[in-house]
């Protein structure tokens, strides 16, 4: 029997409980021996779209495909047992229409077994969101910084620093509760603001870059332990993995130059036989 059927999950209702009571605890993960080691510590996990530049060296999220996610999803949902999986809706998977969106999110849960999909949720996006809650799929909305939409913002840049850009994430905010998303990631914007959404909004929110005054919080993995040369303001690390990857890598090169790498105990030698019985 597989990880996945022995054990029961969190629920929605679970995360809504959340609401103003202690924070959410979330991280992304991409696959499943990290998701095994996370899965102990978190209320969530998220296979963030992410993983095109994490983990597949791509500029950004736009060139994601279904299958990738679909592939990571699987991935995840083997090596974690307790976590609520939200899996990332690629770019150009739901925006064109209502069908799309149910087709692509139930060929998502289908083929991961996972608890929800995210999407990067403009104000127009409350039609899809209504047309997937009523049809049994939970959504988690994304507002503020949206990373798929870096083509149309010239970057990755933090969101409502001004007047009428506020109004625009609030107004994102507003509608994908109202459309019935269970949680809402904010990403990338001032503390006022994310303390503006968070008390407007029924659902918990998740921030990241979005300050302390969210429901809950998520960092990419990867960043939080220290993985790359360079990471956004609002990562905290919490590994150097990167220096200890680096210093493992040159001292196993060093040691197979030097043949002193495999050593006796790590070489296979002939088995002693077996004594005779008398
Ligand atoms: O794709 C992702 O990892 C995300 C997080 C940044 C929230 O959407």
């Amino acid at each position: 029997m597989s990880k996945q059927s022995q054990t029961s999950r969190k629920t929605v209702k679970d995360i809504a409980k959340a609401k103003n009571g202690t924070p959410l605890v979330m991280l992304t993960a991409y696959d499943a021996p990290m998701a095994e080691l996370m899965d102990p510590h978190v209320d969530m996990l998220l296979v963030g779209d992410s993983l095109g530049m994490v983990v597949h060296g791509l500029p950004s999220t736009v060139g994601v495909t279904m299958e990738m996610m679909i592939l990571h999803g699987q991935a995840v949902m083997r090596g974690s047992e307790q976590a609520f999986v939200v899996v990332d809706m690629p770019f150009g998977s739901y925006e064109t229409s209502e069908d799309q969106a149910f087709l692509n999110a139930v060929r998502i849960m289908k083929e991961t077994g996972c608890q929800a999909v995210k999407i990067e949720s403009g104000a127009y996006a409350a039609k899809h969101i209504v047309h997937l809650v009523e049809r049994g799929i939970p959504v988690m909305a994304h507002v503020g910084l949206r990373p798929q939409s870096v083509n149309v913002d010239g970057g990755f840049r933090a969101k409502g620093r001004t007047k009428a850009e506020r109004e625009v994430v609030l107004n994102e905010a507003r509608a994908a509760d109202w459309a019935g998303a269970f949680a809402i990631v904010i990403e990338g914007v001032t503390e006022d603001l994310a303390a503006e959404i968070t008390a407007a909004v029924s659902c918990p929110t998740i921030g990241i870059g979005a300050s302390v005054s969210c429901d809950g919080q998520v960092l990419v993995a990867q960043d939080m332990l220290g993985l790359f040369d360079w990471a956004p303001k609002f990562v905290r690390h919490y590994a150097d993995l990167r220096t200890d990857m680096d210093k493992a890598f040159a001292q196993y090169a060093a040691d197979v130059r030097s043949r002193e790498f495999p050593g006796k105990s790590e070489t296979y030698s002939l088995r002693k036989p077996a004594p005779k019985q008398p």
